[in-house]
């Protein structure tokens, strides 16, 4: 993803683990916020009860120790074997709740999340994919759930990030998701910086 300084990775496809695998292993993560970022940390605040959450694509996942900290039932997936050793490295005895699955395959089985926490996956994914996200985030969300996180607005054709614009992701979500929040992220690293937007979403019956 965006950097001034880009080291040089054979080709791979986005869509594929060996991408982010390379990248994991040369500490090359410039979409890193290295912590958990405020507008996530203010909106869970609010909730009255742990919920369950999904973070898919989660890369070193930061975030598993803050929702763990807070008593929810949190998963992480992600489809790079690198990117699971670094959080899990990170995470010690909390590692155990990463684990090594590909969103779009059937390692969550029938498992269904009061919460799916969105950041930068979406923009890691190639365009084409977009459908099929769309559709197993309405799958994992039952009714009155909700997609929460951050989405990167950008009209860009090379990536990732891979950038959306804003009616494109409301003709994704709106056949079964309702906008209920955004704002503007104050704390925004360098390469989703005046780009990206907190959004939670409510999952329709
Ligand atoms: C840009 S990184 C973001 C990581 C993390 N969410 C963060 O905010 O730092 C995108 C991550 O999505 C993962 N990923 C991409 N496609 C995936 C898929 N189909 N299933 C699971 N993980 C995937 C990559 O391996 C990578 O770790």
């Amino acid at each position: 993803m965006g950097s001034a300084i880009i080291p040089t990775f054979p080709k791979h496809d986005p869509a594929s683990p060996a991408f982010w695998d390379v990248r994991f292993d040369a500490a090359f993560t410039p979409w890193d916020q290295g912590g958990v970022p405020q507008s996530l940390v203010d909106y869970i605040t609010q909730i009255p009860a742990p919920k369950k959450v999904l973070i898919p694509g989660c890369g070193s996942a930061h975030e598993v120790r803050f929702f763990a900290g807070l008593g929810w039932d949190v998963t992480a997936i992600d489809f790079s074997p690198a990117a699971v050793a670094r959080a899990k490295q990170l995470l010690g005895e909390l590692g155990s709740h990463v684990r090594k699955a590909d969103f779009f395959g059937d390692a969550l089985g029938k498992e269904r999340f009061s919460t799916v926490y969105e950041r930068a996956f979406l923009c890691a994914l190639p365009k084409s994919l977009w459908p099929a996200w769309a559709a197993r985030i309405a799958l994992l969300i039952p009714p009155d759930g909700r997609l929460t996180g951050f989405f990167f607005f950008d009209n860009n054709e090379k990536g990732p990030p891979f950038g959306i614009a804003r009616a494109e992701l409301v003709e994704l979500l709106s056949p079964h998701f309702d906008l209920i929040e955004e704002s503007v992220p104050t704390d925004s690293i360098a390469v989703f910086a005046g780009k990206e937007r907190w959004q939670v979403w409510q999952r329709r019956a």
